[in-house]
């Protein structure tokens, strides 16, 4: 079964967008409602995912298959965590998709594994489609393999990998939003070992950008892409998603 579903992603590869802290409640509206247009008019069945900041969260009318999702929320429903959100805000929405594990989250706003793991087991107990990051900084990467994958296990550390509605995604901590990207043998490296463990579909993000988005597609067990930069301009945006739909 779950062989099955890898195959069945593995030809429809997944396409999505972080925004990060970028574009306003008024131009997040009209970029989704261009994407969505976009998919509708050229009959693209392609999941596609679009994250924008909390603040322009809405319940946007689109294609099924073009979901919206939170950056980040709380593990908690309600109550006094200022400046989080929770699963009542995203219900007002129907939001019924999140990040987790994001590096910058990890890194710049010092989430540990501990909290992750509680993240993830809340939405995981709400039944949300989870997209779960994972990856190394640069220094672990030149302390060589073994290394690498061994800072990624940690990663997985309280994360239940059997969970249906999971999706991984491997973004090199160098490599996001640095114009580094990877190099091929390196991403078909920690995908093989990663897939080998974990048969999830597996997307892979840093510095994914029109001009190398077919070249990633192509590598083996790469069954999408989570794009920051190069996909807030929304016409180099439905480039990549048109570039996805023929892989
Ligand atoms: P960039 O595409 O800007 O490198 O960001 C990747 C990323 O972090 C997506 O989540």
């Amino acid at each position: 079964m779950m062989q099955e579903q890898s195959e069945q992603i593995a030809k429809h590869k997944i396409i999505a967008s972080n925004f990060k802290t970028n574009h306003t409640r008024k131009s997040t509206k009209e970029f989704v409602e261009n994407v969505n247009k976009f998919l509708q008019d050229e009959n693209i069945t392609n999941e596609v995912y679009i994250f924008p900041t909390a603040t322009a969260l809405n319940e946007f009318d689109t294609v099924s298959n073009l979901s919206l999702g939170a950056q980040n929320a709380y593990c908690v429903k309600n109550g006094s965590f200022t400046g989080e959100i929770g699963t009542e805000q995203l219900d007002e929405f129907g939001i019924k998709t999140i990040l987790i594990g994001h590096s910058e989250r990890r890194h710049v706003l010092g989430e540990s594994q501990k909290e992750i793991a509680l993240k993830y087991n809340y939405y995981k107990s709400h039944g949300y489609q989870i997209i779960y990051c994972i990856g190394e900084p640069l220094e672990v990467k030149e302390a060589g393999l073994t290394e690498t994958l061994g800072y990624i296990w940690e990663q997985f550390d309280g994360i239940d990998l059997d969970y249906d509605n999971l999706i991984l995604a491997y973004e090199p901590v160098w490599a996001i939003g640095t114009g580094v990207v990877a190099k091929v043998e390196d991403i078909a490296t920690i995908h093989r070992k990663i897939k080998k463990k974990i048969d999830k579909p597996l997307l892979y993000g840093g510095s994914v950008k029109p001009s190398n988005l077919e070249e990633i597609l192509n590598i083996e067990n790469v069954d999408g892409t989570l794009i920051g930069t190069s996909s807030w301009d929304v016409e180099q945006f439905k480039d990549m998603i048109s570039i996805t739909s023929k892989k």
